[in-house]
This record gives structure tokens, C-alpha cells and sequence, in this order.
């Protein structure tokens, strides 16, 4: 309040001195260097937040058809059509109202059943919400725990939004990075144990991995739920590519679910998007500890009141029969991509590169390169293929670039000749 006061009286004295036009209202400009000449009251946190290493690139380039776009995490393919049908007939069914904040029964049922099926457990329903996007339930389970000063430790590399998930909480972020081959990205446990200090409160870990395509082994992820025990770290098992094991088409990756006990404060988050092409449905899921049941409630309708209801009707059909095929379907065609890959770039005098084993990801390193943004900024300007950028992807990445392995095979047999010429020049 008392900001307010000195802000309007220094406002109001350099208006009489003149400098400021007298009848012109204070612009924002004017404003924002009053903010910084005293105090300014948006959070420092905020204020520096800056666009990642993906959207610095796709954001100068969207919209250019020419280009072949790799830089997001999604495929080409529309959402299938039986999932679209269901939620036109929701729609035309009038299923236009407010609903439940933690996501309609019925799908909360079928993701029940869904996950039973996968894991063979029976979770209790008061664990399930339904609140948006994975990427907000990832929010949420950031706000359940991370407040100011704490800090939460990333597995690395890492997708560059749980960094800024952690800033806005308040809290800080530590890194550690998963040991890069000889064979395949793996996980040093005692790495992890010795970067745990008196501020952390939280693990995150994300399964089959955005961006370097590590499955952790369900060892890992055991030794990983003990050490968070031991610490009493909460923990952030982020699976949306659960499905995506290249080596298996509708194979499922290892998770935490049936690992951890109903009330331990560990936060496993899935979703539509990455499985079934929903990218834009904006619908994931959370498994949170049961005594959060009214808690988790009371955020999702604090960050969204809901997911969009006709949209929630759609995805009950992605968990069926008809999903299950599109799955393997899917996941089939990323690996044969991944499979190009390894045999155009792979052996490339210019790349560094592991085996991707799942998500839809290449992460390779660039040898003789120094800024990967540069490096892709020049690859959109010669070739026009968008890629993104690796130093946002945690520390020790400013020579790594991020593929998608999502898109349709000659396209992406297109964009990898692209890419190889650049590669050749350097
Ligand atoms: C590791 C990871 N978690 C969560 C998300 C968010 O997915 P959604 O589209 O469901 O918000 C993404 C999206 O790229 C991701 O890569």
C-alpha cells in the first residue's frame, strides 16, 4: 500500500515540475521506471522469466510453411477420429457447464481402469484428478511442494518447463545430470543422494525422457522412491510418454505407481497428449497422495475450475480398444523414425548420439559447435528444419540439440538430408 503512496507523490512532484505533460495520465513506461527507481512490486522470479530454447526458434518460424517443424514435442497426425467423434457428440449433448475441478467420474473411472490394467493396481479414486494439461498438473504438484528458499533436484537433462514451474513456486532448482553411454543415458543414484541439501524438498524425474529418450529401469526408479524416503523428499514421476518405448510397441515404461504407498507425498503425472495426438486437448492426469484429496481439489479449481468437459468425454475413448491400437500404431512409426535416425545421423563425423529408447526425442550432441541456439537458428535460416535449441535443457547441453521423432517418416527422412548438409558444411 505504501508503495502506492510514494509512487503517486513521486508521480504527482515530477508532474509539477513540468516533465511530464500535465494533462497526459502516467504512462506504463513511466510506471515501470517509477517501479525501478523504488521498489517493484512484480516478483523478481517472474520478471526473469524468459522464453525456453524451443520457443526462441519455433516462434520466429510458425507460421513459414516451408518449414519442417521438430522443435515441439508432438507428432503431425490429427487426433484420431473416434476420439473426436465423442467429443463432437458431448458437445452436441450440451456438456457445455462447469463440472467437477478434479475432471468428470466417468473418465476419472476409465483412467482407473486404464491404469489397473497397465500396472494392476487398484488406485483409490480420491488419488485421480483430472485438472487441464499434464503441464498443469505438474504446476500443481510443484505448488503442493515448493515454496520460497526450498529447492527441488531435476534428473537431467530435462524438459526446460519444470525449471520455470520450480522459479515460479520460489524455490531453486539443482541439477543432475544422468551419465551420458557408453551404451545408454542411465542414472547415478549416489550423484543424486550427494547433491540432496537441507533446502531440498522434492525429486523430479521424468520417464521415458523429454529429451534424451532414457527409460529408467524399475531398479532406478526403486532406488530413487527409497532415497526420497530416506531424505523425506517428495517426488515428481512425470510419464507422459509411458507408452512410448520404442523397442516395444505397446509396451509400457516402468513407473513409480506401484512402487509407493497411498499417502507418500509423491506426485506421478500422465496425460492424453503424448499417447493419442491431443496435444492441443489440453487433458492430463495426477496421482496424488489421498490425504490431498480436498487440497488438490481446491487448486485445480484455483488454477483452472476444471478441464474443458466436452474435450473430458473425447478422451474416456482414447482409453479403449480403438486407443490401444492407435498406440501401437504410433509408437511403431516413431521408431522406425528413431531407426533413420540412428543410421543417417548416427554415424555422422559431426554427432555425438545414444540410442533413444523411448519418449519421441533424438538428443544428440554437436561436435565443434559452442551455442546449440545459434547452431539452430542457423539450421532454420540455410535448410528450414526447426529444431530446438539444447542449453535449455539443463546444464551441461550447450552443444546438444532436440529432435522430434514424431512426424510422418518422409518428412522427417526430408528434414534429416536437410540437417546432414548443414552438418557437412560445418
Ligand atoms: C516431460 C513432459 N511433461 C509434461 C508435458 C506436458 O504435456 P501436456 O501437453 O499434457 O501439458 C510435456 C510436454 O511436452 C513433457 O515433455
Amino acid at each position: 500500500m505504501w508503495r502506492r503512496h510514494v509512487l503517486a507523490a513521486v508521480l504527482g512532484l515530477v508532474a509539477a515540475l513540468g516533465t511530464v505533460a500535465a494533462a497526459v495520465p502516467p504512462s506504463g513506461r513511466a510506471l515501470a521506471a517509477g517501479c525501478a527507481a523504488m521498489s517493484d512490486p512484480i516478483r523478481a522470479e517472474i520478471r526473469a522469466l524468459e522464453l525456453s530454447g524451443i520457443m526462441k526458434i519455433a516462434t520466429t518460424a510458425l507460421e513459414d510453411p516451408e518449414v519442417i517443424p521438430l522443435w515441439f514435442g508432438e507428432s503431425d497426425l490429427v487426433t484420431p477420429d473416434f476420439i473426436r467423434r465423442e467429443a463432437i457428440r458431448a458437445l452436441e449433448a450440451g456438456h457445455t457447464f462447469y463440472s467437477y475441478p478434479r475432471g468428470i467420474r466417468p473418465l476419472r473411472e476409465a483412467i482407473q481402469a486404464y491404469l489397473e490394467r497397465l500396472y494392476g493396481i487398484r488406485l483409490d479414486p480420491d488419488r485421480l484428478h483430472v485438472p487441464g494439461s499434464s503441464m498443469l498438473a505438474v504446476t500443481i504438484a510443484g505448488q503442493c511442494l515448493l515454496g520460497a528458499g526450498d529447492e527441488m533436484l531435476l534428473i537431467g537433462p530435462y524438459w526446460p518447463n519444470i525449471r520455470n514451474v520450480v522459479r515460479v513456486c520460489g524455490a531453486r532448482v539443482r541439477e543432475v545430470r544422468l551419465e551420458e553411454g557408453p551404451e545408454r543415458w542411465w542414472l547415478d543414484l549416489e550423484r543424486v543422494a550427494a547433491a540432496i541439501t537441507p533446502r531440498t524438498k522434492a525429486i523430479y524425474v521424468n520417464s521415458p525422457s523429454n529429451p534424451t529418450g532414457w527409460i529408467a529401469r524399475e531398479e532406478e526408479l526403486r532406488a530413487l522412491v527409497e532415497l526420497c524416503r530416506r531424505h523425506g523428499l517428495g517426488l515428481v514421476s512425470d510419464e507422459v510418454y509411458h507408452r512410448h518405448v520404442l523397442d516395444d510397441p505397446g509396451g509400457v515404461a516402468p513407473s513409480v505407481l506401484p512402487l509407493v504407498e497411498e499417502d507418500e507425498p509423491v506426485f506421478v503425472i500422465n496425460g492424453f497428449s503424448k499417447p493419442w495426438a491431443m496435444t492441443g486437448w489440453r487433458l492430463g492426469w495426477l496421482v496424488g497422495p489421498r490425504r490431498l484429496v480436498e487440497p488438490l481439489a481446491v487448486l485445480a479449481e484455483c488454477d483452472n475450475t476444471g478441464a474443458t468437459v466436452f474435450a473430458q468425454w473425447g478422451a474416456i475413448a482414447a482409453l479403449g480398444p480403438e486407443g490401444e491400437a492407435f498406440v501401437r500404431r504410433f509408437v511403431a512409426r516413431c521408431a522406425q523414425n528413431r531407426d533413420l535416425l540412428m543410421t543417417t545421423l548416427g554415424g555422422h563425423p559431426r554427432i555425438r548420439l545414444l540410442r533413444p529408447e523411448g519418449a519421441f526425442y533424438a538428443f544428440p550432441e554437436v561436435v565443434g559447435i559452442d551455442d546449440s541456439l545459434a547452431f539452430c537458428r542457423r539450421v532454420l535460416a540455410e535448410v528450414k528444419v526447426g529444431i530446438a535449441a539444447g542449453y535449455s535443457f539443463g546444464e551441461g547441453n550447450r552443444r546438444h540439440i532436440r529432435l522430434c521423432t514424431a512426424i510422418a517418416p518422409e518428412r522427417f527422412a526430408t528434414a534429416l538430408a536437410r540437417l546432414v548438409a548443414v552438418l557437412d558444411r560445418l
